[in-house]
């Protein structure tokens, strides 16, 4: 039975597995100096462009605290959505590895604009404030929406006129692309992000992040700060080898445009019943939604998902690279159940 809980409950797509079965053969040099792991950065590099650096790590906390740690001191604060992952899902990982202060600000969509940012320009070279060295944002961000390439841009220029850094935080970058219908550089790279957390975990993979330089000049001490960090895999080559093969006729994509597709098929249906309220822009495989309260516990029983605003009675619905569409029928008729069960009696359905 499939779920709509998250695309980590999702299995490993069957190329993926292919490639770890291929990649365990004989023996290979340890830590990533093994020529799969050397064939799989030039594919990152062919894909996003030649100066950049990558790193593998295991998961994507780390590959976001790592990143980050990279770009800061002690000192420094990171500037984040009160709904970002690095503020609310990593159990204080980056304050705890980073020694830094992260500064939310509440955004309604989970996007951040260079507005938001102004009312903390009077930190900057004041000695008894931290001081803002990285503006990290979440492509697709943590409520399913998207920036464009200009928003991107637009925050990179801001964040580099004020020397700050642009983290993105892409563990679902592929379906960001697969919307967009550009290619991940053009709204990463291109527009001046300085590091990217390249997810894969949520796409396919069964484990393994990169975590994606714009440069060397960024990444210059970055292989100690993994190594202290724990994420040097000593059998990097099958991180490598997934990567390989998702990047491979652009599988990440065709895996995040299903995911994708299917999402719009299941809040096509969802728009047609009137008691449900979409609540956010479907712009990648998330569907947040407010919903009679009755129905979230029955529904959980057969199609686990999570109740993302108690208050609100407000749900995510997240579709997977092997959703299918009788998953969507099935799950739309459990959802009608439920509803018209309600409306004749309130116990439960
Ligand atoms: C937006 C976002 N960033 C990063 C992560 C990485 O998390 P993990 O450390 O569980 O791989 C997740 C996982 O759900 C996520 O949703």
């Amino acid at each position: 039975m499939k779920t709509f809980a998250s695309d980590n409950y999702s299995g490993v797509h069957p190329q993926i597995l292919q490639a770890l079965v291929d990649a365990n053969h004989e023996h290979a040099v340890a830590y990533g100096d093994d020529p799969l792991t050397a064939k799989t950065i030039r594919q990152f590099k062919d894909l996003l462009g030649e100066s950049v650096e990558v790193y593998f790590t295991f998961i994507g906390t780390a590959a976001n605290t790592l990143g980050l740690k990279a770009l800061t001191n002690q000192y420094n604060a990171i500037i984040c959505t009160d709904t970002a992952h690095i503020h609310v899902d990593e159990c204080g990982a980056p304050e705890r590895f980073l020694g830094c202060k992260l500064i939310t600000i509440h955004s309604d969509d989970g996007k951040l604009c260079p507005t938001d940012l102004t009312q903390f320009e009077s930190l900057f070279g004041f000695e008894h404030h931290v001081q803002p060295a990285v503006v990290s944002i979440t492509q697709p961000t943590e409520l399913g929406t998207l920036y464009s390439a200009e928003e991107i841009k637009t925050l990179a220029d801001y964040a580099h006129a004020r020397n700050m850094y642009l983290h993105v935080d892409g563990a679902r970058i592929a379906n960001a692309a697969a919307t967009l219908h550009q290619s991940v550089k053009s709204f990463t790279f291109d527009c001046g992000v300085d590091v990217l957390s390249f997810g894969g975990t949520k796409n396919g993979m069964m484990y393994g992040e990169a975590i994606v330089f714009a440069n060397n000049k960024l990444s210059s001490n970055f292989k100690y700060i993994r190594k202290q960090g724990m994420q040097l895999a000593s059998k990097m080559r099958f991180i490598a080898a997934q990567f390989s093969a998702y990047l491979s006729n652009d599988l990440y994509l065709q895996m995040a445009g299903h995911a994708n597709a299917m999402c719009q098929l299941l809040v096509e249906s969802l728009r047609t019943i009137p008691d449900i309220h979409i609540t956010q822009k479907v712009e990648g495989n998330a569907i947040f939604a407010i919903v009679p309260p009755e129905i979230i516990a029955p529904l959980q029983q057969q199609y686990p998902f999570y109740e993302w605003n108690t208050e609100r009675h407000e749900v995510r619905w997240m579709c997977s690279w092997d959703t299918s569409e009788e998953d969507i029928k099935a799950f739309v008729s459990a959802l009608n159940f439920c509803l018209n069960r309600q409306s004749v009696s309130s116990n439960s359905c």
